[in-house]
């Protein structure tokens, strides 16, 4: 095994790092659509909920887990998790989701990233100045199904993802220091981002309204989003969303954590540094994420286009369209910005998701810096480019679906088992508190334990068995009545099979139409053997790499 002497050069580096790997495009692009669709108030107190007893306790394992891996030279999941039971032999297989899921994402997720490097290009032209709504609408979707440039030649969409994967990668291959130097830098300037563009989506009031929408105001964003609805307590599809967007936010149940962790020193302080990290995640979420879109779109454009109208696209179809609104000056400050402060949040996420695979060739086959960089840039890429190529045929749906939401969960809840019931919550608790630099409350051993397992399951069950239309009162009196439970296309019992898929090829109106769900269908296979075959490629590094470095000291152990 390969020694890794790299340490992070400041305790602020470290804290930036690790809450710039949280806060990423989920920040902006993804909560305040979850919140709009989740009844905008309802989504907030089961949101928070989560936070506290999952998200801060996923926290806790995984900054415990690399803390101690860390210190027998691991800087991956698979052996960070072999560490903590030597006596079995199945947890560094486990541990390959903690590599497998940050290449699954980091394929698609860095093509996002590359839009927003695009877009600020965009903005700094002014190629949106005097289009419709319509038109800016269209402009995304014809990037997205990849325009050619001007110059007739590459595709822009591609170029753009290739010069994202490049950063990224030559970053990764400054190693640890490389990635604080960007999150000290790029931290303080979305924050910066952030207030400006929260403060106009405050401010905005009814001075957006037109004669085409007379009563936009920016204010019923805010208060759609902000007065809370208690009887979605009840409504278990409010909490799967809340505790899937927790997971996605955080970046906990990938692995990343438990990387950037593993290179602390022993008595190192994480109780603190782990809450600071999350907190700043969560102001950035909650307080900045909530202040811009919804608001801003609400101010010109009123709130029922939003709450028809909200989705992930939102951030390029509409936000460049309503910059115009703002004269020229201040909308290429506002693309500039937004798309900016998208960037920054996407880079320092995906930096983190490049860690792992890094710690793991170097620990195990003594890779160095530039060569474990250089490869996960490649891996990348070819994962990556049928996400670019095969964008409409949801190649890009079925990597968020496997890599991005399902594998964290199953991920997650073999940790939570392995820290709490294996390793022993005591023993764990320890290792946390050791070094700690606040006192945590000891009733959250209690959580650890139980709680926080227990919503990990029903996440689980949840998704497994999602009822029809996400409707669970329906299916419940469905159930009651002997009608069995109905299971909606997205329930993971449907998914496997492409059930929904195959019924919309046979009730297709149109012959094209049928032909493209038949095309959508391969590529979501195709999608699906690629993850697959990413997962038995990093097992069997794993593998090789036990017979190679481990099997002679963990028998001894
Ligand atoms: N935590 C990262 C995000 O929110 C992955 O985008």
């Amino acid at each position: 095994m390969a020694q890794n002497k790299e340490q992070w050069g400041s305790r602020i580096g470290l804290i930036l790092a690790m809450a710039g790997n949280a806060v990423g495009l989920g920040n902006f692009l993804r909560f305040p659509v979850k919140a709009v669709e989740n009844g905008g108030g309802a989504f907030i107190i089961p949101y928070l909920v989560c936070f506290l007893l999952m998200g801060i306790p996923l926290l806790w394992i995984e900054w415990s887990m690399g803390r101690f891996g860390g210190r027998f030279g691991h800087h991956s999941t698979p052996f960070i998790m072999a560490s903590m039971d030597p006596s079995r032999q199945f947890w560094k297989y486990i541990g390959v989701f903690g590599i497998f899921t940050n290449i699954g994402v980091a394929a698609y997720y860095c093509y996002i990233e590359s839009w927003t490097l695009s877009y600020v290009v965009h903005s700094i032209k002014r190629s949106f100045a005097g289009l419709s709504q319509l038109e800016v609408a269209q402009f995304f979707n014809d990037y997205v199904g990849m325009r050619e440039s001007a110059l007739g030649l590459p595709y822009e969409a591609v170029v753009f993802y290739i010069l994202c994967l490049l950063l990224n990668t030559y970053i990764l291959s400054q190693g640890l220091s490389g990635v604080e130097k960007v999150a000290k830098v790029g931290m303080p300037l979305l924050i910066l981002f952030g207030f400006f563009l929260a403060f106009r989506g405050l401010t905005l009031g009814t001075s957006g309204a037109s004669p085409e929408v007379p009563h936009a105001n920016a204010w019923d964003g805010i208060n759609f989003l902000w007065t809370p609805q208690y009887d979605s307590l009840l409504n278990p599809k409010v909490w799967l969303e809340a505790a899937g967007q927790i997971f996605f936010t955080l970046s906990v149940g990938m692995g990343t954590v438990h990387c950037y962790a593993s290179y602390l020193n022993r008595y190192d302080d994480i109780a603190l540094n782990s809450v600071s990290a999350g907190f700043t995640n969560e102001f950035v979420e909650v307080v900045l994420g909530s202040s811009i879109v919804i608001p801003i779109a609400a101010g010109y454009l009123g709130l029922d286009w939003v709450r028809e109208n909200a989705g992930f696209g939102m951030a390029f179809q509409t936000m460049p369209y309503l910059f115009e609104k703002w004269g020229p000056g201040l909308a290429v400050a506002g693309g500039v910005m937004w798309f900016g402060l998208l960037f920054f949040a996407g880079i320092t996420s995906s930096l983190a998701m490049g860690t792992p695979w890094m710690g793991f060739m170097h620990d195990e086959y003594g890779w160095n810096r530039q060569k474990a960089a250089w490869s996960f840039g490649a891996i990348t890429l070819l994962m990556g480019l049928p996400t670019v190529f095969f964008f409409e045929y949801g190649v890009f749906d079925e990597y968020d679906q496997w890599a991005g939401t399902f594998s964290l969960v199953v991920f997650a809840l073999f940790e939570v088992i392995l820290f709490s019931w294996v390793f022993g919550v005591d023993k764990g608790w320890k290792e946390l508190t050791t070094g700690a630099d606040i006192h945590l409350p000891t009733m959250y051993k209690f959580v650890l334990r139980y709680i926080t397992p227990l919503l990990l399951l029903f996440v689980f069950v949840g998704s497994v068995f999602k009822p029809l239309n996400n409707d669970w009162q329906g299916a419940f009196y469905a159930l009651a009545s002997g009608d069995g439970w109905p299971l909606d296309n997205g329930s993971l019992l449907r998914m496997i099979s492409n059930a929904g898929l195959h019924e919309q090829i046979q009730t297709a109106s149109t012959p094209e139409m049928r032909a493209h769900l038949e095309k959508k269908l391969q590529f979501t296979n195709l999608a699906r053997i690629l993850l697959l075959g990413l997962f038995i490629f990093i097992a069997l590094l794993v593998r090789k790499a036990y017979y190679r470095n481990h099997r002679k000291s963990l028998l001894q152990v």
